[in-house]
């Protein structure tokens, strides 16, 4: 076989998926103009150039000893974008944008640690079948790198629209509008969690799997739309203190939060900030709160937040007992079935994807908007910590985060798995998550 030809067949899809991984993000720092890649568009985070040294400095801080063999060749740079700041207490950055490197540095730096990355991945995987070990590196290499395509989305929602360059336009998804019900779920029991011995990909906190039963409820068959939230709203939900917990009330109070963070006020009538544009509130599309919103919105209507095993239950139950693996069967992800996968910059109206639907007919459970759920984020029975990244969950198990469920329409399609969890603080208005409401 000729040399060019056995290296094609030998590629790895872990090196192409990779490359994809990389192509994404790339994509990503291009919206942003040159002159703004020092700004910080979120107070709580580093500026857009602490990301842009990021990923590689984490994929290099992995690999490069563990996997590769390799020296250090830019130690201070390895360092210095080493971690992400989590917003939880603590005040706010103070650095200045003179504070940190220039930015063909940092550039230089991305294409050094790729080039090394590479070559010495090749040179492994030309030779030997990827072990377990460097398999269970790559993928968390990759999916790290696709978890920060999404958060950095949400980042870069918050620069201001002059700050940024529209790539293609999408023409917006009409559909025939969807009215509020409720589904009955029977009761029933749920598989949380990846069985260790499945050999299959997980992060820390998706083991052990555990089987949870879950007595019968009502569910949302659509996630909760502006429209519906707006009624909330001028129904003067954000004054009424007995609908916020203590610590949301103190949180609204502080900020003075008044709306959802996506909207602006404009004269009479509202605005939805999207990515690229501020439109007229698109009334259909799911309402993008912070968790503590959706809690007081569950308690003005009479209902609550599903628990992570009832959201379970909803998505991936069926009549018979059987599990699915989706929402919609077993069929791996495609984009007809939700909004996720970077197809779009935002929403869609709720009910889009009726292919996408649940056995129980509950709509969108995947994409369109992660759901909070009202879980606190804790290890399952069997939780033990990668040894080469101890506080990825470890660091979040403190009574203060929540799970999220499903996806949004900038989730990669490996983290649509049904083990997968996100979690994050209930007062961090940024997230593209929405939420369903349950009744008992
Ligand atoms: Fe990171």
């Amino acid at each position: 076989m000729p040399v060019a030809q056995r290296q094609v067949v030998h590629r790895p899809l872990l090196l192409d998926r990779l490359a994809d991984a990389r192509a994404n993000t790339d994509n990503l720092f291009s919206i942003v103009r040159p002159d703004a890649v020092y700004e910080r568009p979120i107070p709580e985070r580093h500026r857009i150039i602490f990301y842009i040294g990021h990923l590689e400095a984490f994929e290099w801080n992995l690999l490069h000893e563990r996997a590769l063999g390799l020296h250090p060749f830019h130690s201070e740079f390895d360092r210095l974008f080493a971690f992400g700041i989590d917003p939880v207490g603590g005040g706010l950055p103070t650095d200045r944008p003179e504070d940190w490197p220039v930015i063909a540095d940092v550039r230089n730096y991305v294409e050094q640690v790729r080039s090394a990355i590479d070559e010495g991945l090749q040179e492994r995987l030309s030779s030997e079948k990827p072990s377990r070990e460097l398999t269970q590196l790559l993928e968390v290499a990759i999916e790290h790198r696709l978890m920060h395509a999404e958060t950095l989305a949400y980042m870069l929602h918050q620069l201001p629209i002059d700050r940024k360059i529209r790539p293609t336009f999408h023409a917006e998804t009409v559909v025939a509008p969807v009215a509020p019900e409720m589904v009955d779920i029977p009761a029933g029991t749920v598989t949380l969690g990846l069985r260790r011995d499945s050999g299959a990909f997980g992060w820390d906190n998706e083991f052990e799997a555990h089987v949870v039963d879950v007595p019968r409820f009502s569910i949302d068959r659509y996630k909760v739309t502006n429209w519906q939230f707006l009624e909330f709203l001028d129904a003067g939900g954000y004054e009424e203190r007995r609908f916020w917990s203590e610590s949301a009330w103190a949180w609204k109070q502080e900020h003075a939060i008044s709306h959802p963070g996506f909207w602006r006020r404009h004269g009479d009538s509202w605005l939805q900030r999207t990515m690229f544009q501020e439109v007229p509130l698109p009334m259909d599309w799911p309402v993008y709160v912070s968790h503590a919103e959706a809690s007081a919105y569950a308690n003005w209507a009479g209902k609550c937040l599903p628990t992570e095993a009832e959201w379970h239950r909803a998505a991936y139950g069926t009549l018979d007992g059987n599990e699915r693996n989706y929402p919609w069967g077993n069929e791996t992800p495609n984009r007809k079935l939700g909004n996720f996968d970077f197809q779009r910059w935002d929403a869609t109206p709720v009910g889009s994807h009726a292919e996408g639907k649940s056995a129980f007919g509950v709509a969108d459970m995947l994409g369109n908007g992660w759901e909070w759920t009202s879980t606190l984020f804790a290890p399952f029975s069997g939780f033990e910590p990668f040894p080469f990244y101890l506080g990825y969950s470890a660091d979040f198990f403190d009574n203060k985060h929540f799970v999220m469920k499903g996806g949004s329409p900038r989730t990669a399609l490996c983290m649509l798995r049904r083990s997968f969890r996100n979690w994050f603080q209930p007062h961090y208005p940024y997230v593209y998550a929405g939420f369903r409401c349950v009744s008992h």
